[in-house]
Order: structure tokens, then C-alpha cells, then sequence
């Protein structure tokens, strides 16, 4: 009896809320072009309001940090009630740093949304602690500079747009780096921490001051359809950089920066290791990367939590210093291992592979010389590569060499001015087939005996991770412009394929029917 009761109060709620238009929020009508848009994630949400709601102005010159830090402060409520979503109209949009404060929130961006962000200014960007697993910022002892986009122990958190645009207007903040002008670690674009259930997605990053996309000691990270571009001469400008992060998945992303397209790593030196915390299982598909000074995937150099498990397949580099590289150092400890990539096109490159134990860049003195990297299981195949100066850079660890290489299938066209040496290999171990040009000793080659180097066949609990489309309108009523939620695919009656007027109906027919059972 006390049970159906709760049932039923449950059902009412879900009427009420579904049907009420009371979590609707107003907005100015000039603001808004679009009459409706789409947006998809995990979960589609109860709330939504429009950065205008709370003072915003898209002028491209009035500050909107006191706007977004608002909106947050105020959509944090509904966290519990069905979650926000908070929609930045066409517009330039200039803010410094801001906290993403709630759980269950969706940052969507319009096509013509930009999000500018402020120039360097010591008042105006917050800085907060340096992460513990790195000890200290890592352009400058001490603390860091907030990201643009801020958030930690969040749940369920989408940033997304239809292309809409972060502008990081990093040129000042490259300068004064450049010059030493700068007394703590630049901002990256967007940094989670302490976060599951993130999803970042069709947005396009711009001139990032450094980091573009941080997720950090998170789980169940989607990274889908980002444009991320930087002069490729700038500084520290990575793209997606995966740290002390379990089940990310990164797909669909064109990059071109200064540093590496995707950066996965996981703690510096003594800090990293006392923090011990990997990154794995990681996939990264359909990626094209245009880095003239990095790598298109990059493991370290920061790795000391361990990186394992790293499943990458169609990744194009084109004009890209290395296709992947992985980079360490005597005092890292930790280990790089079981990693697989596959189908990757290569075409103008320094190397296609590139390893290195002698990286250096420790964040002070008190490394421990005897804390060596393990590098081993390292797989890679089916690949062709073209215009290329050297095949291969692989320096291991003089008395720890990185053990079980496995390269095949593999076509290396070179450049004109292609390097005499095409493989200078020093402290490994590993083994190839069908690969040319033909490989250093240390890589021997196993004829007919091996056919192909592992990949992984099961799949991820990430990669199954699927969004749900939300629909949301912009609705007219007299002089004022509502927008709320029309549709909500995947609701609880989303199998009938009804619209959700009639899902709410059904739902009061049910009610009624039910309550005079109960009253008979
Ligand atoms: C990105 O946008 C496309 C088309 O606008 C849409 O189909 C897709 O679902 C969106 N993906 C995500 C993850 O937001
Ligand atoms: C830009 O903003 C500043 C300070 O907020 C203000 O003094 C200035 O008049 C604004 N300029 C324009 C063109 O709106
Ligand atoms: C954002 O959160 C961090 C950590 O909780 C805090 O240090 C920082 O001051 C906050 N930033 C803003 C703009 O409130
Ligand atoms: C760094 O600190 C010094 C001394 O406090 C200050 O004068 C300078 O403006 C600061 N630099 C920046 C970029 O804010
Ligand atoms: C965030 O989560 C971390 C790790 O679970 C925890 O140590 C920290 O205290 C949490 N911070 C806040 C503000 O809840
Ligand atoms: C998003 O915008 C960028 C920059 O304008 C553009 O290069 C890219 O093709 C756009 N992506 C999509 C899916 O429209
Ligand atoms: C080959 O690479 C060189 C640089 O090593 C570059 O200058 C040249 O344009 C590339 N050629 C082609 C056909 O891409
Ligand atoms: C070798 O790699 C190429 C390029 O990815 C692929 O098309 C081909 O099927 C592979 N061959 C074998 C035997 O796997
Ligand atoms: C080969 O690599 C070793 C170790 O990195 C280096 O010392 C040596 O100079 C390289 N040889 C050539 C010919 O590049």
C-alpha cells in the first residue's frame, strides 16, 4: 500500500514537472534567432535559461564573468530536479574564468556564439592550486591560472554547441609566457576535474593560451567533434590532453596547434608517482592532426600514474613532426604499456615513430634518479606514411630498454631529403613484419611468422556510450520569448513514438485510472 502511494506521488511529479512550463525562463526576444535547436547528451534536461536572463551582454566588450557566474549560482538548484541547460545566444560573449557549479548541466553554445575570453589580467583570473599529482603549475612554480571553463566533482556535464566557438584570444598570454612575464601557469580552454559523465562536444576552440581541453582525474570523458586550431608556432597549445583519466573516449576532431593533437599523460615526477593515479582505457578514432613541432598522439611526458590501455585507429597526420610519440624520463617512474593504434595515414613527417627515455623537464630537483619508466607492449600496424625525413627515432633507457615493440604492415614512403639513417634504434626491443623500410636489428623481422600486431577486439564500456537527442524550442508568448523543453527523446514513454503532449496525457490517464483502483 505505502509503496504504490510513493508510486503514484512519483507519477504526479513527473506530470507536473513534464508539464508545467513554470521551469521555463524568459529571455529577451532580440537575443534569440533560432526558433529552436538540438543538442544531444546522456540526458536531456528539465531547465534551461539564456546567459541574457542573468545580464549578459554579447557586445564582445562588456564582461559577462559576473553573467555566467550567476546563471551557475542560480541553475545549481535544479542539479537534483531534472538538470540545466544554459543556452549562450549568437553573440560575442567575453568572460574570464567560471565554475561550472552543477551536476546534471548542459553548456550549449548557438553556431554563432562566441565565448571571448578575457586578456591576461591578474584580477581578473582566479588562481587556484597546482594539481597534486603535478606539484606545481607547468609553466611556473606555485598555482595556476583558472580555465576558462572551470569544474570539479561534477556529474553528468555536457559542453556543446552547433559549432559554436571558445575563443582563448591567447596571443597575449603566449607574449608574456614567451618573455617571462607571467607569475603562474597560463588557462586552458576547458578543465574538468574530479568528474564522470562528461561529454564535450561540436564546438569549435580557438587560440587556446594553452591546453585546449583538460579533463583531469576523471572517468567516462566523450570528446566528440571539436575543431581545435592554434598557430602551429604557438606555445603549449595541445588539443586534448586524457590525465589520470579512466574510460575517455576522443573522436571526430580536426586539430591544428602548436603542440601535440592529443596529449594523454598522467602526473609529473615524485608527484605523479605518490599520486598514482593511470589513464586507461582510452580510444581515440577519426582524429586529423596538422602539428608541425609535435606529434599527432603523444604518451608522456608526463606519464609517472602510468598510462595503459590506449586503443587509437584512423588518425590522420598531415605535416606533423611524429605520428605517435612517447615520451619519458629517468625519474618519471610509472610505465606506458598495452598500447594498440592501427589505420593511421601519415603524410609529410619528421618521423612517423618516436621514442624517447631521455626527455628531461623534471618540475624541481627532488626526482628520484632510481624512479624508471616501463615502456612496454607498444603495438602499431596497418599503416602507410608518405614524404617522410626518418622512419624511426626509438631511444630507450640505457639498462631498461622499452621491450615489445610490434610494428606490421607498415609502408613508409620517404621524403627527396630523406635522412641515411632511417631507423636509429638504442635500448629496445621488439619485433616486425612487412614493414619498409626495412627496420634496425633490435627490430627484427619476423617473415611469414607473425602476421599482425594486437589490437584489442572487445570493446569499452565508453564505447558504448550513446547520446540522446534533445529538442528545445524557443517559444513565443506575447512580447516575451520562452524557451523550455519540447521533446524529450528517451522519456518514459519514448517507445510509443508519441509527442510529449500526448506522453503527458497518457500519463494523467494512467494517473486517474490508477487512483480509482486504488479507491476501489
Ligand atoms: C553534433 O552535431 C551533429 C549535427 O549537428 C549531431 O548530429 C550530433 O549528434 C552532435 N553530436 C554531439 C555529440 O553533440
Ligand atoms: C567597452 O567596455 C569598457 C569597460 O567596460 C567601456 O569603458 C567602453 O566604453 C566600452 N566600449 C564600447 C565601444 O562599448
Ligand atoms: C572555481 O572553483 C575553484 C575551486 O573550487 C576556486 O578556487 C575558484 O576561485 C573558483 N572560481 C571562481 C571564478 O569562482
Ligand atoms: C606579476 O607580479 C608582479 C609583482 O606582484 C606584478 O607587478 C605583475 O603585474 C604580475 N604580472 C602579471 C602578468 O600580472
Ligand atoms: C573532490 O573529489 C576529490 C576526490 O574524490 C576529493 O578529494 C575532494 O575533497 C572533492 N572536493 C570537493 C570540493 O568536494
Ligand atoms: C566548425 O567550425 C569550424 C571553424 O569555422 C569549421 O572549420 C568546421 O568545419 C565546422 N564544423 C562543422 C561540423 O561544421
Ligand atoms: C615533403 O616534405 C617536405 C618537407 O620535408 C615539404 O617541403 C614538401 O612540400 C613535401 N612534399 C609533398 C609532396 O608534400
Ligand atoms: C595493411 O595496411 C593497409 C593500410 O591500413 C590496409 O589497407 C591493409 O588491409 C593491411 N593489410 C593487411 C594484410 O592487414
Ligand atoms: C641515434 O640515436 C642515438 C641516441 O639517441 C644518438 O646518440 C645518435 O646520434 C643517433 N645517430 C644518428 C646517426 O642520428
Amino acid at each position: 500500500m505505502e509503496v504504490t502511494a510513493a508510486v503514484w506521488v512519483c507519477l504526479l511529479a513527473l506530470v507536473i514537472a513534464g508539464g508545467s512550463s513554470s521551469s521555463s525562463v524568459e529571455a529577451r526576444k532580440k537575443s534569440l534567432k533560432l526558433d529552436s535547436f538540438e543538442f544531444t547528451g546522456r540526458d536531456c534536461r528539465a531547465n534551461v535559461a539564456s546567459i541574457t536572463d542573468f545580464g549578459g551582454v554579447g557586445d564582445g566588450n562588456t564582461s559577462n564573468t559576473k553573467a555566467f557566474q550567476a546563471a551557475m549560482d542560480s541553475l545549481a538548484k535544479y542539479s537534483a530536479e531534472g538538470g540545466s541547460l544554459l543556452y549562450i545566444p549568437p553573440g560575442r560573449w567575453l568572460t574570464s574564468s567560471f565554475n561550472i557549479t552543477s551536476s546534471h548541466f548542459t553548456l550549449y553554445l548557438d553556431q554563432d556564439a562566441v565565448l571571448l575570453a578575457a586578456q591576461v589580467d591578474e584580477n581578473e583570473w582566479p588562481v587556484i592550486e597546482p594539481l597534486p599529482s603535478y606539484g606545481r603549475g607547468r609553466d611556473a612554480d606555485g598555482g595556476r591560472y583558472s580555465s576558462l571553463i572551470f569544474g570539479t566533482n561534477l556529474t553528468d556535464v555536457v559542453i556543446t554547441g552547433a559549432n559554436g566557438t571558445l575563443d582563448g584570444q591567447g596571443e597575449l598570454w603566449w607574449k608574456k609566457y614567451r618573455a617571462g612575464q607571467l607569475n603562474y601557469t597560463r588557462p586552458y580552454l576547458i578543465e574538468l576535474m574530479y568528474s564522470s559523465e562528461i561529454q564535450i562536444s561540436n564546438l569549435t576552440l580557438l587560440n587556446s593560451p594553452s591546453w585546449n581541453v583538460h579533463p583531469v582525474y576523471c572517468t567516462n570523458t566523450l570528446v566528440k567533434g571539436l575543431t581545435i586550431l592554434a598557430p602551429v608556432t604557438s606555445a603549449n597549445t595541445d588539443g586534448i590532453n586524457p590525465d589520470s583519466c579512466t574510460n575517455t573516449r576522443i573522436e571526430d576532431c580536426f586539430i591544428v596547434s602548436g603542440d601535440d593533437c592529443v596529449a594523454v599523460k598522467s602526473g609529473w615526477d615524485e608527484y605523479g608517482i605518490a599520486y598514482g593515479m593511470p589513464t586507461k582505457h582510452l580510444v581515440i578514432r577519426r582524429l586529423t592532426c596538422i602539428s608541425p613541432f609535435s606529434a599527432a598522439i603523444a604518451l608522456g611526458s608526463e606519464m609517472s600514474g602510468g598510462i595503459e590501455d590506449v586503443r587509437a585507429e584512423d588518425i590522420t597526420a598531415i605535416n606533423t613532426e611524429s605520428g605517435v610519440r612517447i615520451k619519458t624520463a629517468v625519474g618519471r617512474g610509472g610505465y606506458v604499456k598495452d598500447i594498440y593504434v592501427r589505420r593511421f595515414t601519415m603524410k609529410t613527417m619528421k618521423w612517423a615513430f618516436w621514442m624517447t627515455g631521455n626527455y628531461g623537464s623534471h618540475p624541481d630537483n627532488n626526482y628520484d634518479p632510481n624512479a624508471i619508466p616501463v615502456v612496454e607492449n607498444i603495438n602499431y600496424r596497418d599503416m602507410v606514411a608518405e614524404n617522410v625525413s626518418m622512419a624511426a627515432k626509438l631511444e630507450g633507457i640505457g639498462g631498461d630498454p622499452f621491450t615489445g615493440i610490434c610494428i606490421s604492415n607498415v609502408t613508409i614512403g620517404l621524403a627527396e631529403k630523406a635522412k641515411k639513417l632511417q631507423w636509429n634504434c638504442t635500448d629496445i626491443a621488439g619485433v616486425t613484419s612487412s614493414v619498409t623500410p626495412q627496420p634496425c636489428d633490435l627490430l627484427p623481422d619476423q617473415g611469414e611468422k607473425q602476421t599482425s600486431c594486437n589490437f584489442p577486439d572487445d570493446t569499452l564500456a565508453i564505447e558504448e556510450v550513446e547520446a540522446h537527442a534533445c529538442s528545445y524550442k524557443l517559444q513565443s508568448s506575447g512580447c516575451d520569448d520562452h524557451i523550455r523543453p519540447i521533446y524529450f527523446r528517451g522519456g518514459l514513454f519514448s517507445f510509443l513514438n508519441i509527442s510529449p503532449l500526448q506522453q503527458h496525457i497518457l500519463l494523467l490517464l494512467l494517473l486517474v485510472l490508477g487512483i480509482r483502483i486504488e479507491l476501489h
